[in-house]
């Protein structure tokens, strides 16, 4: 049932301020006077010693779950201190890359079904590692065969490119570091601003779904272009990759995530007045290497559009013009949940525009069910 929408990714993009408070409910505890913010995560309450001690943390999933990873490893690192590597299923079978009885393995599949991801947790089982299933689908072959996990709960999901699953994996993520990092003196403050951000996740998503018609007025910008760009670095360069990806799968447009530290190693060269250019720079540690960045894309006269926190948007683009998309600021942790929305909304209305069909894209299945 679309409801009031006309497709069920408009309809799943809209429905995230929802999504992201089904799949926080019950797992944080608000701190009173005398109790400390904390966060509960019961299917994993038995593990979380085994997973602090491990050797490292393998995150292992495909498409738009590796990049809900990708968000999520920053803070993961940061909280737990447990080294954190990524794995694309395919790629670490591929290579039967090395995977150890010490190490914690994660899966992360909102279907819970997908191919790749399956064969890569019976590979990590037969090498002894503990694995820790994240999925969206209740009773799922990951669900079922992983030892401990956690259930997003963002809802059933139809259009295949996936929304509102991506930014509740985020949400499960920083939980997820939150609970493994544990309390101590010296993280207090960063883990309580992390989780009163949390809470206030839906009300920034919701301001940011504001953007609708001003991502559709961009979308009519570039409905005829061959190729989109989209530079994002620390906490958003998962943002670059997931918001390219929603652009290539349903506009069936060329599109590439980039990581802009790496922009003077090759991409640099593609820069001229046509074509256009994502830059993610909301405020956190990279801002100013991400202001930079910007410079040099003016020098090269760069067809920029400029994704900032509110209030930055003369900051970020003196000396070029370019266009601004602003949105509000979060902790930087969760910044990637805010950021893929107005991506989400471009791509959306681009499909539109040009014509295709947003819930079923040529070529793609919902759950990949074969290697
Ligand atoms: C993109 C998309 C795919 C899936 C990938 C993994 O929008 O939907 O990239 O993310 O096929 O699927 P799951 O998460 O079900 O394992």
């Amino acid at each position: 049932n679309k409801g009031k929408y006309e497709h069920y990714m408009q309809k799943e993009i809209h429905e995230q301020p929802e999504s992201l408070t089904t799949t926080m409910r019950g797992r944080l505890i608000r701190g009173g006077s005398c109790k400390a913010k904390a966060v509960l995560l019961g299917g994993l309450k038995d593990h979380l010693k085994t997973i602090r001690r491990s050797r490292r943390i393998v995150f292992i999933g495909c498409g738009t779950s590796y990049n809900a990873a990708l968000a999520a490893r920053p803070v993961l690192e940061e909280l737990s201190g447990v080294p954190v590597t990524m794995e694309i299923a395919s790629d670490l079978l591929d290579r039967q890359g090395p995977i150890y009885r010490e190490d914690t393995a994660v899966f992360v599949s909102q279907s819970g079904e997908t191919a790749d991801t399956l064969r890569a947790l019976e590979y990590a089982l037969e090498n002894g590692a503990l694995c820790v299933g994240i999925t969206n689908t209740v009773g799922s072959v990951i669900a079922r065969n992983t030892h401990c996990g956690i259930h997003i709960n963002a809802g059933c999901e139809i259009g295949v490119a996936s929304t509102k699953a991506y930014t509740s994996q985020i949400a499960v993520m920083a939980m997820l570091a939150l609970a493994i990092g544990g309390d101590t003196i010296s993280n207090q403050e960063r883990r309580e601003a992390i989780i009163d951000g949390l809470f206030d996740l839906p009300n920034k998503i919701r301001e940011v779904l504001k953007l609708d018609q001003e991502m559709k007025d961009l979308a009519k910008l570039l409905i005829a272009e061959q190729s989109l760009l989209v530079f994002g670095r620390g906490y958003n360069f998962a943002t670059a990759l997931e918001g390219a990806l929603k652009v290539k799968e349903v506009a069936l447009m060329h599109s590439e995530g980039i990581l802009a530290g790496e922009m003077k190693h090759g991409p640099l060269a593609l820069v001229d007045e046509n074509l256009p250019i994502v830059v993610i720079a909301t405020r956190d540690a990279c801002f100013s290497k991400q202001q930079s960045v910007i410079q040099q894309l003016h020098a090269r006269k760069g067809r920029l559009i400029v994704m900032c926190s509110k209030g930055d948007a003369a900051s970020v683009c003196s000396g070029g013009a370019c266009r601004v998309i602003e949105v509000p600021q979060v902790e930087d942790c969760l910044q990637p949940v805010v950021n893929i929305v107005p991506l989400q909304l471009l791509a959306y209305h681009l499909t539109v525009l040009r014509g295709y069909n947003v819930d079923q894209p040529r070529n793609l299945a919902k759950s990949v069910t074969t290697q």
